[in-house]
């Protein structure tokens, strides 16, 4: 039951206020300026002897990973990174004792990354699940973890289960950086922005109307640039990656200071450039990459917590902790990837050549 909307997509994206407002319910602690993820199964001692954090997922899930990492980095400054599980299963890993390893996955089933969990738990290693569908393989196999309580997703892009990954890694790095050294007022400070979350989805949907004006001014393109910076370049990754799925457009995603050293060279008026522009410390760094594009006469749409004058157009999105910005930049560019396929009549639920859930090799 689509409930009104014409499309799973189109639902799932609306659905991601009430979402993150589930994931959040019954975790936060006040008390202590934590939260309390039930099934962790890692106690106080264990999550301060963690030296390094491996997190691994496929597609959508592996970019929601590597939000995740820099967010455990960042609130629990503890080393981690995210890499796709089939890379990390047929490299031949070190497999290490002090690291966590977490699994991402929506439908917990992801052959893949179930293989790279055998294959860690097997040779000893502490192997945590964040995954949407309950009592799926991945959950089973893993030591414990934390459902992200996205409810069930059916269109075959993922939407609002990435959206509630990135907010369970949220509560992971706020949880973990308080049994280690993120201070009270910084807790507090992350506590307040999780709050806040619901109501700025809302807000970032309620401009509908206006992306939907935006999509059909780029389905004209036959390719698109993605930039970003830090924080900024796994939401680049995302969205470029839900552009390509449902539109078909070419889109790459690339770190807005990796341009100079040869993508540039692509740019030009038929060569649009979607731009991530957290208004955070990297602020004016992203401000003279858009002068670069700019300067080769590329289009620039701007996702920004303020108008961008070297922008197009700029998609203005409410500002949160500079930690938890990424969780909203991208929601606008699910929007912007919806619209744009349906300008271009796309089956956008069930895209070309994709499936839901990847269960073979
Ligand atoms: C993209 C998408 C895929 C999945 C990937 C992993 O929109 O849906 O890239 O994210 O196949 O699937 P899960 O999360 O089920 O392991």
């Amino acid at each position: 039951d689509m409930g009104g909307h014409d499309t799973y997509m189109h639902k799932e994206i609306h659905e991601q206020a009430d979402a993150v407002d589930r994931a959040l319910r019954g975790r936060i602690d006040d008390r202590f300026s934590t939260v309390h993820l039930g099934g962790l199964n890692l106690d106080a001692r264990d999550a301060r002897a963690v030296r390094r954090v491996k997190i691994l997922g496929c597609g959508t899930s592996y970019h929601a990973g590597q939000i995740g990492a820099q967010m455990i980095e960042e609130l629990a400054r503890i080393p981690a990174d995210a890499e796709p599980a089939s890379e990390f299963r047929y490299r031949n890993p070190v497999v290490d004792p002090d690291t966590l390893y977490i699994a991402v996955s929506q439908s917990g089933e992801t052959y893949d990354v179930l293989a790279a969990v055998q294959e860690l738990k097997r040779k000893g290693a502490r192997v945590l699940g964040l995954v949407n569908v309950v009592g799926s393989a991945i959950a089973r196999e893993t030591d414990g973890g934390i459902y992200v309580h996205a409810g069930p997703e059916v269109c075959v892009v993922s939407t609002k289960c990435f959206t509630n990954m990135v907010v369970s890694f949220g509560l992971l790095a706020l949880h973990l950086g308080r049994t280690r050294d993120l201070s009270v007022a910084d807790g507090k400070r992350i506590i307040e922005g999780l709050r806040k979350l619901p109501g700025q989805i809302e807000e970032i949907l309620g401009n509908e109307a206006e992306i939907e004006k935006l999509a059909a001014e780029y389905a004209d393109a036959k390719s698109m640039m993605f930039i970003g910076r830090v924080r900024g370049y796994p939401v680049a990754r995302e969205a470029s990656l839900k552009l390509k799925e449902v539109s078909y457009i070419h889109a790459e995603a690339y770190p807005a200071s990796e341009l100079k050293h040869g993508p540039l060279a692509l740019i030009e008026p038929a060569m649009p450039t979607v731009a991530i522009v957290p208004d955070d410390e990297l602020l004016e760094k992203n401000r003279a990459a858009l002068e670069e594009i700019k300067a080769r006469s590329g289009r620039i749409l701007a996702v920004a917590h303020q108008e961008q004058e070297k922008a197009d157009h700029t998609i203005v999105v409410p500002k949160n902790e500079d930690e938890l910005d990424p969780i909203l930049m991208g929601i606008p560019l699910q929007l912007f990837a919806y619209y744009t396929a349906k300008a271009m009549g796309r089956d956008i639920d069930k895209p070309r050549n994709l499936a839901k859930s990847v269960t073979v090799e």
